[in-house]
């Protein structure tokens, strides 16, 4: 009874699950998104507790109650800004729940296996230790370059690739070794001295990866983390986590080659670090010196501008999001369409901090959604704005990314604001961005400096135009 109610709630949760997935892909549906897949969580964790007997419900409970606690205390006290390292925090505790399951399970026997499944077992073991260990020091690596505690620069230690290659070849040969020995109860060894090659290509392999490439890291560590989970799904015989691992891995799969193509960069170049580094520049510090004379703007002139403008393009970046001021831009947008200018959103797929950060923000503050546009959308129509309005966004919008074949965010595709009829750039100080470098577009001749918190500016732009609007 209890057997069958767990098998049809879990495949009642994979289902939510993927509904989940669909819905998070559709700004109308995310929210709905979002409820499936805490129903399919909370039903998951009901049916996995049904299926365990009585006496094992003690130690569940020690460890659920405190747990849950503090998930709640956390992610409710967590700054929208904080999320990032929140998130890669978490893909570290996947990691190590993968190891740890491995070893206990190696530990615990053969479980009344027959030998033919016994070898596929010890390699279900052997992969899920391998990517557990990874996924967790490179999470909190990723964790202490989000949260600005590592220094975003890439460690680029001379021969690193082949440090790279020895480490896997050792890890290959640790895992014959340990194929070979575990009948002999003598595999502990071999699986011991991997987890620990495997924590230092995770640490190697993320520390040599900078600045703008982040993005890409986060994604793919949210793949490994469900990775890890399906094989400790394999290694428990749980079809839900496999199920629910294989999603996750996946999804962060497809995430992280669109955040490439997105940034024009080779996967493999990203994973292996360092790309874009060359002489020129370092990315990653946020220190590089402004490289010429601004023109500044200020709030009053600003609104002249934007009252007088028939179509403007707002650019939003990582500073929205530090400032809070996605409401306030809500108010402004609202104004200015009241008064008949054609105000439009261009979203670049890694402004922000996180794969959406910009949606998340503008959705929350309700601005409607068929005014919100991807890059690929917007972009071409620049050369026909009358004012491109940047808020605090500064790699997204950088020329050099086109111009500078030396800059370390070469090739990306960036918005390009410049080519608007006038650019207004919204940041408190000349300070470079994520990447750490100086951005030229602040220097153009079309360009204006409106220097300032997001938030505050914003709300004195209401209300001048308010002024201007009423008036
Ligand atoms: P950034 O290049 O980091 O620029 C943000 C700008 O906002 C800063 O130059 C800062 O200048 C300004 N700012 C900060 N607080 C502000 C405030 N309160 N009011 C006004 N301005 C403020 O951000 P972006 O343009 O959004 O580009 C994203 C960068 O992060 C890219 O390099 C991307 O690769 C990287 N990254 C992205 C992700 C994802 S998944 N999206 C993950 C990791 C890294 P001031 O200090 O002068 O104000």
């Amino acid at each position: 009874m209890n057997t069958s109610f767990a098998t049809t709630s879990y495949i009642v949760a994979i289902a939510l699950f993927i509904l989940s997935l669909s819905g998070l892909s559709q700004h109308e549906s995310s929210r709905r998104g979002n409820l499936f897949g805490m129903i399919g969580m909370l039903l998951a964790l009901i049916a996995t507790a049904i299926l365990i007997p009585i006496a094992g419900f003690g130690p569940l409970l020690i460890a659920l109650i405190p747990g849950a606690l503090i998930g709640a205390f956390l992610a409710s006290r967590v700054a929208m800004t904080s999320m990032p390292e929140l998130v890669a925090m978490l893909h570290s505790f996947v990691g190590a729940a993968a190891v740890l399951v491995g070893i206990s399970n190696y530990l615990g026997g053969t479980h009344g296996l027959a030998a033919s499944d016994l070898t596929v077992h010890y390699l279900e073991i052997y992969i899920g230790v391998f990517i557990g260990a990874l996924t967790f020091t490179g999470s909190i690596i990723a964790f202490g370059k989000l949260s600005g505690k590592i220094s975003g620069k890439p460690m680029l230690i001379p021969g690193r690739h082949l440090i790279n290659l020895a480490m896997i070849v050792a890890s290959v040969v640790l895992g014959v070794m340990f194929m070979s020995n575990v009948a002999g109860g003598e595999g502990l060894t071999p699986l011991l001295i991997m987890t620990a090659i495997s924590c230092v290509i995770g640490v190697h392999l993320v520390m040599a990866i900078g600045g703008a490439d982040m993005p890409v890291v986060v994604s793919m560590l949210n793949s490994y983390s469900g990775w890890a989970a399906a094989a400790a799904g394999f290694m428990l015989s749980n079809d839900l986590l496999i199920v629910t691992g294989a999603l996750v891995g996946s999804s962060g799969a497809i995430l992280s080659f669109i955040m490439c193509r997105a940034m024009n960069r080779s996967f493999i170049s990203v994973i292996l670090g360092g790309f874009g580094t060359g002489e020129g520049a370092a990315p990653g510090g946020g220190s590089a010196q402004p490289q010429g004379e601004v023109t500044p703007i200020n709030v009053d002139e600003t609104a002249d501008l934007l009252s007088e403008a028939k179509s403007i393009i707002i650019v939003p970046g990582y500073g929205v999001a530090v400032a809070q001021a996605q409401h306030s831009l809500a108010e402004m947008v609202k104004l200015l369409r009241d008064a008949g200018v054609n105000v439009r959103f261009g979203i670049h797929p890694v402004a922000g901090r996180l794969p959406g950060h910009m949606n998340v923000l503008l959705a929350e503050a309700n601005v409607p959604y068929d005014i919100v546009f991807e890059m690929d959308e917007i972009n071409h129509d620049f050369p026909t704005t009358d004012v491109a309005m940047v808020i605090g966004a500064n790699d997204i919008v950088n020329p050099a990314a086109l111009e500078d074949p030396t800059s370390p965010i070469a090739g990306m595709p960036v918005l390009e604001v410049w080519k608007a009829k006038t650019a207004v750039v919204m940041k408190r100080s000349m300070a470079s961005g994520y990447a750490g470098i100086d951005n030229p577009l602040f220097y153009k001749d079309n360009t204006r400096m409106l220097f300032g918190d997001a938030k505050k500016n914003v709300d004195a732009l209401v209300a001048k135009l308010r002024e201007l609007v009423t008036a």
